[in-house]
């Protein structure tokens, strides 16, 4: 089983990734923690390559290309493999994110299907929406800053586009996506995750 993190920078997708890789495992369940951009070793080049230095480097363009070469590597490498051996793999960040980012603030949606379905062409089984407002994501983001910060220098309204898309892409895609309120503690939050989740491995046993 297939299951991705999704939402706005900050909303708490890396933390809860994390903890339900190790939730699952605590139950004795053969997961894999992995992430987009990145994800192998030759995404996870294309990812500095992507995420650092001057925002304006790529066109939205050569972005969604650079996006979907770093995809199509961790599919191949990580995400594939996993899956054939029956293992579980969790990921913070995936195809959705692409449709967002560079589908709908880059213009480009007819092109990231487009080259989704010709390079991709996998959507994942599940698929949690870790819902908070564009300023509680913004305010988590800046509270945890690196080199790695380009997508969040656009501020505010771009936070709240984003919102707004994911929340439209959930209703897009409504069998696999489930909508979490990411505005309680990481606990109750993890909690309502992995009851999700187990219900949905248990359906598919
Ligand atoms: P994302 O991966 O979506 O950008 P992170 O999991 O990295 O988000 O979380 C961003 C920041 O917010 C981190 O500092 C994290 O500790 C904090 N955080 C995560 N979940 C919560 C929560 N439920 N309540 C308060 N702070 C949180
Ligand atoms: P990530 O490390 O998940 O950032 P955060 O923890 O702040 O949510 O992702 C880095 C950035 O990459 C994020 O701003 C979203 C962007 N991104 C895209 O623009 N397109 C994509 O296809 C993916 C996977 C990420």
């Amino acid at each position: 089983m297939f299951i991705t993190f999704e939402g706005i920078d900050g909303s708490g997708k890396s933390t809860q990734a994390r903890q339900l890789a190790d939730a699952l495992r605590a139950e004795g369940r053969d997961a894999i923690l992995t992430r987009e951009p990145g994800g192998s070793p030759g995404a996870e080049e294309i990812r500095a390559l992507v995420l650092q230095g001057e925002p304006e480097r790529w066109s939205a363009q050569t972005e969604l290309l650079l996006f979907t070469a770093a995809r199509r590597d961790h599919l191949e490498r990580t995400i594939a493999p996993a899956l054939s051996a029956g293992r579980i793999v969790v990921c913070d960040r995936f195809a959705d994110s692409t449709r967002m980012y560079q589908g709908l603030r880059g213009g480009l949606r007819a092109e990231v299907d487009a080259l989704h379905r010709l390079m991709i062409g996998r959507e994942p089984d599940l698929t949690f929406l870790i819902d908070i407002d564009a300023e509680t994501g913004l305010a988590r983001a800046r509270g945890r800053k690196g080199a790695e910060e380009r997508f969040e220098d656009f501020g505010l309204s771009l936070q709240q586009e984003m919102r707004a898309g994911f929340l439209a892409l959930a209703a897009e895609f409504p069998k696999r996506f489930r909508i979490i309120d990411g505005m309680r503690p990481s606990a109750e939050i993890a909690a309502e995750i992995l009851a999700l989740s187990a219900r949905a491995l248990d359906a598919r046993a």
